[in-house]
């Protein structure tokens, strides 16, 4: 009853592809520039120093299990999982080297990140729980990103609040890759141990640790904002900030699309290829590889 290949009726679609790009945007141009909206940047920058090491925990987990993976197209898919992981976990650390570095002190949120989270939360609750949790927070974690993948895409937010190209086609690259392998986690999973409750659970600890690390990131870039008034953030536009935010939670952004995710992500029989939002996703990678060809 609990056996989720048994309650999934129709076959699911995968990613056509998922290619390993190398882009190579260093983002100069964006050192002490003021963004348009100061809170979009603070959100980004929030994920973005979350990214690379929750990126590296992902492949972790999903590396675990290639050795059980009987499935070649999948097996080949976890390779390029990876790849493009790799990439995605380079790109924002120049991100954040580069621009936030620039404007905040990184490091207390970054050494707390990791200690707190991987050195204890993974080690212990793997140790307590078994490596198949985190591969299903794993799961869970990806079809964050995708569903924000997908609202980043379709919402025309980022076109409205980005006004530097290199900076719109690497959140589009992302968020483009996390469409493509969307899947992959989730089969893995699937292939591993089909348990809804073990699905579920993975669930749990996600919606619980993700938007409390995000938090945290965020705080400690507003305090700094605040309380030092350090490059862009001395001439900080509270009423616009707040403003901004306001927005963002009510037109399609990440905060409004959260709990949707989590109910569509607890429905039995649920699958990350369900939405097929591959066509849209493959016209945006079409105009940032050619991008990439021109900046290259
Ligand atoms: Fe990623
Ligand atoms: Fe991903």
């Amino acid at each position: 009853m609990l056996n989720e290949k048994t309650m999934r009726q129709a076959p699911t679609k995968r990613s056509e592809q998922i290619p390993v790009r190398k882009p190579q945007w260093k983002f100069n141009d964006l050192v002490g520039q003021k963004p348009r909206s100061d809170f979009g940047r603070m959100m980004f920058g929030a994920m973005s120093l979350v990214f690379p090491e929750g990126e590296r925990f992902f492949i972790r987990s999903v590396k675990h299990f290639a050795s059980h993976i009987k499935d070649e197209s999948l097996a080949q898919d976890v390779k390029n999982f990876i790849g493009q992981e790799v990439q995605h976990g380079k790109l924002h650390e120049i991100f954040n080297n580069t621009v936030l570095g620039h404007d905040y002190d990184l490091q207390p949120f970054l050494n707390w990140y990791k200690s707190a989270m991987f050195d204890t939360v993974e080690k212990y609750a793997t140790q307590l729980l078994g490596e198949k949790l985190a591969l299903s927070v794993t799961a869970a974690a990806e079809h964050f990103t995708a569903t924000w993948a997908a609202h980043g895409l379709s919402s025309g937010y980022l076109e409205q609040h980005i006004n530097n190209q290199d900076l719109l086609d690497f959140m589009q690259w992302h968020a483009v890759e996390e469409i493509e392998h969307k899947h992959v986690a989730f089969d893995v999973l699937q292939e591993v141990d089909d348990s809804y409750v073990l699905r579920a659970a993975g669930m749990l600890f996600c919606a619980t640790l993700l938007p409390f690390v995000i938090s945290v990131a965020f705080v400690s870039l507003m305090r700094q904002a605040l309380q030092q008034g350090v490059g862009q953030a001395k001439s900080i536009d509270i009423l616009a900030f707040f403003r901004d935010g306001f927005y963002e939670s009510r037109n399609g952004g990440i905060m409004s699309s959260f709990l949707p995710a989590i109910v569509e992500y607890l429905k039995p029989g649920f699958h990350p290829s369900d939405h097929d939002d591959y066509a849209m996703a493959k016209k945006v990678a079409e105009r940032i590889e050619k991008r990439m060809a021109a900046v290259a």
